[in-house]
């Protein structure tokens, strides 16, 4: 079996690509570090797939415990990086936090895996690359504008990163950019874990259709958008785990065309807040309280993906609808009661 780190992979995403890479046969070695993450996933991730991944609990801000990590564990055939912090909001306030988190962390895996001659290497970005794009659908040719928070900066930074190394070294790498991951597992034995009050949109409907908020503050109403709010591409988070195996592959294969690509991950859907609220109420049958107030600091009016490289090039594709992602968001908020 060929063996995959995948770190930050108790995580919501990470959490359901160790699932993908287990039912493709793979062995999975988990590294996280459980600041933004519940040991209880890892059990989670067993029940769905019978089969228990190794997990370490390490923080890779310590070079020396990566070290010690790649003595004890050899033959890993490729990467899947997923550890970072990511709240938008927080990163503004804790800039440093980020960068020494994101970027260090970044650094010293990089350094360690190529010292082990661990050159495949599949790297968690974001469309908030992009800031406001100026053409939709976004493709991957559109420009990094300056980012909006220190978060959205050290996916740029980290993917210039991986760019120059891989020039000067064995380091073969992609990068996937995400829209915006949605849902759960069908199981409903893993899904999205918010800790405190959700910064993002699906929790927050999901917790205010729940009871356990109040209700769901639409931020803005006066976007120029056919019905006023913001639009996003939100894709259904099993399919964007399927994208993270299909780009193992394409590594694992020697199919990659350079030692660094770049994919978009979306539905190639663009969907507004509002249209959200209506599909989510419709397939849950809730009526949600909700109340449009002013605009989040920061925020982009519109992104949805040009999906057609990662189509063509990792034969892959999103199966999964806005209503089939909302629905498998539902039944995992009603089994967390
Ligand atoms: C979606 C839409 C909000 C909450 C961010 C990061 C991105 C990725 C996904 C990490 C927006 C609106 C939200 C609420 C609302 N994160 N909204 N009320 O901001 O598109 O992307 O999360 O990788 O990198 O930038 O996602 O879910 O926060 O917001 O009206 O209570 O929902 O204004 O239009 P966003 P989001």
């Amino acid at each position: 079996m060929k063996r995959i780190l995948v770190t930050g992979g108790l995580g919501f995403i990470g959490s359901h690509t160790v699932v993908e890479l287990q039912n493709e046969g793979f062995e999975v070695i988990i590294i996280d570090d459980l600041s933004n993450s519940s040991i209880d996933v890892l059990e989670g991730i067993t029940s769905i797939t019978g089969k228990k991944p190794i997990f370490e609990k390490l923080d890779l801000k310590d070079q020396s415990a990566i070290q010690q990590f790649f003595k004890n564990y050899t033959d890993i055939q490729g990467i899947i990086h997923f550890a970072a912090s990511k709240a938008v909001g927080e990163s503004v306030q804790k800039p440093l936090l980020y960068y020494h988190n994101n970027i260090s962390s970044l650094v010293y895996l990089l350094e360690e895996m190529l010292k082990n001659r661990v050159n495949n290497f599949i790297f968690s970005s974001s469309c908030t690359v992009y800031g406001q794009a100026d053409v939709m659908p976004i493709t991957e040719n559109a420009p990094f504008k300056t980012a909006e928070s220190p978060y959205g900066n050290t996916k740029q930074i980290g993917e210039e990163i991986i760019a120059d190394t891989s020039k000067t070294t064995n380091l073969e790498a992609i990068a996937l950019r995400y829209f915006n991951p949605i849902g759960a597992h069908s199981t409903a034995k893993i899904g999205e874990l918010p800790i405190g009050i959700p910064q993002n949109l699906i929790p927050f409907v999901t917790q205010t259709a729940a009871g356990i908020r109040e209700q769901l503050s639409v931020f803005g109403g006066d976007y120029p958008t056919a019905d006023g709010t913001a639009i996003r591409d939100y894709i259904h988070v099993v399919d964007l785990a399927k994208a993270h195996v299909a780009a193992l592959n394409r590594l694992l294969d020697k199919k990659n065309k350079q030692s660094f690509e770049v994919f978009n991950i979306g539905t190639g859907k663009g969907s507004s807040v509002l249209e959200v609220i209506n599909a989510f109420e419709k397939v849950s049958g809730q009526q949600l309280n909700y109340k449009i107030v002013d605009r989040r600091e920061g925020d982009i009016i519109e992104a949805y993906a040009d999906t057609s490289l990662a189509n063509k090039e990792l034969g892959w594709k999103a199966n999964s609808t806005l209503e089939e992602a909302l629905a498998s968001a539902w039944k995992w908020q009603l089994a967390l009661k």
